[in-house]
């Protein structure tokens, strides 16, 4: 063989061997696991509750003594949670004091498209945005960051995200653990790639198509975390707040776990996993049963990302395994109530109701072989339709978010979702060469020249074109022009 190809031959094996990631037996959990705090509102006198969230650039010490320029909401990095109830009426007042436009997206809130912080609704340096709109959607674990066109993968990454937790009169009459930050915990899990000087890396590592995908993990923005658990249930809301990660959760002693609620909102009961699958955008509201004593971690194993083939594979994640949060049982634990055995009635979409199917092909940076055009709406949809979408993708692992509405799940290449999939969703992994078909039905919030976004929640991606606009028009109106952004 000559020299040239055994170079080639070394130095690819090297890559490959290079590729593959783990934390496994570097932590020492040292470090207590924030809780991000709530945002309190200040109610006004019609009853609004207005909350105040801060773009802002700060400095994070996340491992040793090193600092990382960071940005955060009202912190340094990551932002408060903010909690409503269904029928409340709020306002959020997102001011941009970094030096470039962001925006401020309610992940997963139904709402008028020109609330929800998308592309055109940009927030200027220095400028105020305050959408407002009324709470009508079943309780859920939501999420806002930043989704400027082009500039969303660094701007979340750099830290700006955080919870929208809702509530609703089911939730909140079922016994499931709901004081928060006591037996109702947030994991907002992130990796992160870093500098030697503990700046963060933007660089893509060679080879990873799916963007940046770093060796270090924070969860809540705290890197090598643990959490003291004092009860017997406790119940965590997981959030992958990644640019291109996906996780594939369980705990290092196998042990089970109780699936209480998918992005969209509780399931009709409880599933028992001790596996669970989260790509970047989605969230799981999950049980876990302690006892006293117990020490365990929660871990990700490596995600299955589908038929990417050995290389890509190991390039993009497939292989990685992470530890995430030690978990430090008391020795004394407060009694909690079991998972109920029923939670929330679905009442799903029917098929034979659906007015239309639209197909959705992702590959190449686009969707349908177009890549996102801030001018084209893509699709006007009828309120009060239900429709069926077909999404499939091939290339690499992809997911697809739907802004404004829930959808279910309703085949993966005809078979039945698996058990993690089976209830709302508002993001759905798209394994390279399969067809996910999804149910969703549009309502209110007519506007012909606002569009709501869908797009792969894989932040390259999505920044670089995957992405496309809808509008929710009424029956028979045509779809208008985006006006309202400088291009
Ligand atoms: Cu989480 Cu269009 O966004
Ligand atoms: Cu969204
Ligand atoms: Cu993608």
């Amino acid at each position: 063989m000559c020299v040239v190809v055994i170079a080639i031959i070394v130095t690819a094996a090297w890559f490959y061997s290079q590729a593959t990631m783990s934390n496994v037996g570097e932590l020492s959990f040292q470090n207590p696991l924030r809780i991000p705090e709530r945002l309190q509102p200040t109610v006004d006198r019609a009853g609004v509750k207005q909350f105040d969230l801060n773009v802002q650039a700060g400095e994070s010490q996340f491992r040793g003594g090193q600092r990382t320029p960071t940005w955060g909401a009202n912190n340094a990095y990551l932002g408060p949670t903010i909690r409503a109830s269904r029928g409340d009426r709020v306002e959020l007042a997102v001011t941009n004091d970094v030096d470039e436009t962001t925006t401020m997206h309610w992940h997963g809130m139904h709402l008028p498209a020109e609330m929800d912080g998308g592309p055109h609704q940009r927030i200027e340096p220095g400028a105020t945005w305050t959408p407002t709109w009324t709470i009508d959607q079943p309780a859920a674990t939501l999420w806002y960051h930043p989704h400027l066109h082009g500039t969303t993968a660094e701007h979340v990454y750099r830290g700006v995200a955080g919870l929208f937790l809702l509530d609703d009169e089911t939730s909140s009459g079922l016994e499931l653990p709901d004081d928060y930050g006591v037996d109702d915990i947030p994991l907002i899990i992130q990796d992160k790639a870093f500098n030697s000087d503990g700046t963060l890396d933007f660089d893509t590592p060679f080879l990873a198509s799916l963007g940046i995908l770093g060796s270090d993990i924070l969860v809540n923005g705290t890197h090598d975390p643990h959490l003291d658990v004092d009860h017997q249930r406790v119940r965590f809301r997981v959030l992958n707040a990644s640019n291109a990660r996906t996780y594939n959760l369980g705990f290092t002693d196998d042990r089970d776990f109780q699936l209480i609620a998918t992005d969209s909102g509780l399931l009709d009961a409880p599933v028992t996993l001790d596996r669970l699958p989260l790509s970047p955008g989605e969230r799981a509201e999950i049980v876990v049963s302690f006892t006293p004593g117990d020490d365990v971690v929660l871990r990700s194993y490596p995600p299955d990302l589908g038929n990417l083939g050995f290389w890509n594979n190991r390039f993009n994640g497939g292989d990685d395994t992470f530890d995430l949060v030690q978990f430090r049982a008391a020795e004394q634990l407060a009694p909690s109530a079991a998972v109920p055995d029923t939670l929330v009635e679905q009442n799903p979409h029917d098929p034979d109701d659906a007015a239309t199917t639209r197909s959705f092909h992702l590959s190449g940076g686009a969707i349908n072989g177009k890549p996102m055009d801030m001018d084209r709406i893509d699709q006007a949809v009828t309120v009060d339709t239900t429709e069926i979408w077909e999404i499939d993708g091939s290339g690499m692992a992809h997911n697809f978010h739907v802004h404004d509405v829930r959808f279910q799940v309703l085949d993966v290449d005809g078979r039945p979702p698996p058990a993690h999939l089976t209830g709302w969703k508002d993001t759905v992994p798209i394994l390279p060469g399969t067809t996910v078909r999804i149910i969703l039905a549009f309502s209110d919030y007519t506007d012909p020249a606002t569009p709501y976004m869908f797009h792969c929640h894989i932040l390259r991606h999505e920044d670089r074109g995957m992405m496309g606009q809808f509008v929710v028009v009424d029956p028979g109106q045509a779809p208008g022009r985006p006006h309202d952004h400088d291009d």
